[in-house]
């Protein structure tokens, strides 16, 4: 059978299939649905300092190929997150990246050096792009990636990755100076804004008017971000989401240069698609006389197979 392991991080995943961070909460929730050893890794809902209750509603609504999200980074905080969340997690049988959101430097510093105290995590996620909180999204500005970054670098003791916006600023840019503040690697991408109006009433669906789109309408965009930072940055570690929903855009986002494939609207459309993608990405693996899922990540830019 097809090796799916990667070794990344100096860690060993067991596939490339991780839960993206939202839809999934903290995992524990998803234990009766999921078969957890073919998830490579959870990425947790972001903590922030504060709890933090989130957007009004309504803040999701369907769209073509996927939906418009605008929760607003709804969460315990990281106290809660330490007394309650915590224990829980660290008994789940899969790898963990903690996704963390701050709006000052030092409250990010303060956010890493709490996780620090705690053990059994695998690498922290800076969330410096959703598009459903007040503000610019610091995402959007390389200065401000490299400063998040620099601050928590300075009080990990854990790899930090960071989820960047694919509609907003320069991303190449902004790649460029997180990895070179000490990011480990990038995550690519977050939901795209985007609007949708409820046209019996004339106004816009979500209270918040604007939202994040997720789901495979955003593939190609994910996917083209995904290609342009795998070429600018050969050695980087990328986790590529957005819009993967079966077999085959899942083989898409590897061979674009993904590391891994983070799941986000597909597990909120079924539970079960990332242990179904972890299987049949094997099967596929398997009839190609393919050994190992390394055989196809970033094949698209090395000229695809060769064919004898
Ligand atoms: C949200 O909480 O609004 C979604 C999370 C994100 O887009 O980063």
């Amino acid at each position: 059978m097809a090796d799916l392991t990667v070794r990344r991080l100096g860690t060993l995943f067991t596939t490339p299939v991780v839960l993206s961070s939202g839809p999934a909460g903290f995992g524990y929730e998803l234990a009766e649905a999921l078969d957890f050893r073919q998830i490579g890794a959870i990425t947790t809902k972001t903590i922030t300092l504060e709890p933090k209750t989130g957007n009004p509603q309504p803040r999701l609504v369907d769209c073509p190929s996927g939906a418009l999200n605008s929760i607003g980074l709804e969460n315990p905080g990281i106290a809660a997150f330490k007394r309650t969340v915590h224990p829980k997690i660290i008994e789940l049988p899969l790898r963990r990246i903690v996704s963390l959101a701050a709006s000052t430097y030092d409250d990010m510093s303060r956010l890493v050096a709490h996780i620090h105290a705690l053990s059994g995590h695998d690498a922290l996620e800076l969330n410096l792009s959703c598009p459903n909180v007040g503000g610019q999204i610091p995402g959007a500005d390389a200065t401000e990636v490299e400063q998040f970054v620099r601050a928590a670098v300075a009080e990990a003791t854990l790899p930090v990755l960071v989820k960047l916006p694919g509609d907003s600023g320069n991303l190449l840019r902004s790649c460029e100076r997180a990895l070179t503040a000490g990011a480990a690697g990038v995550t690519l991408i977050n939901s795209v804004r985007g609007l949708r109006i409820d046209w019996s009433s004339g106004r816009p669906f979500l209270s918040r008017e604007y939202g994040g789109l997720s789901g495979p309408a955003i593939l190609p965009i994910s996917l083209a971000r995904v290609f342009e930072a795998r070429r600018a940055f050969p050695e980087a570690l990328i986790i590529g989401m957005g819009g993967v929903s079966d077999l085959g855009s899942a083989l898409e986002m590897l061979m674009a240069g993904a590391d891994f494939i983070g799941i986000g609207f597909g597990l909120m459309v079924d539970p079960q698609l990332p242990e179904r993608l972890a299987c049949a990405l094997s099967g596929w693996l398997d009839q190609h006389d393919l050994s190992s899922v390394e055989d196809v990540i970033g094949i698209a830019h090395s000229g695809g197979f060769h064919v004898h």
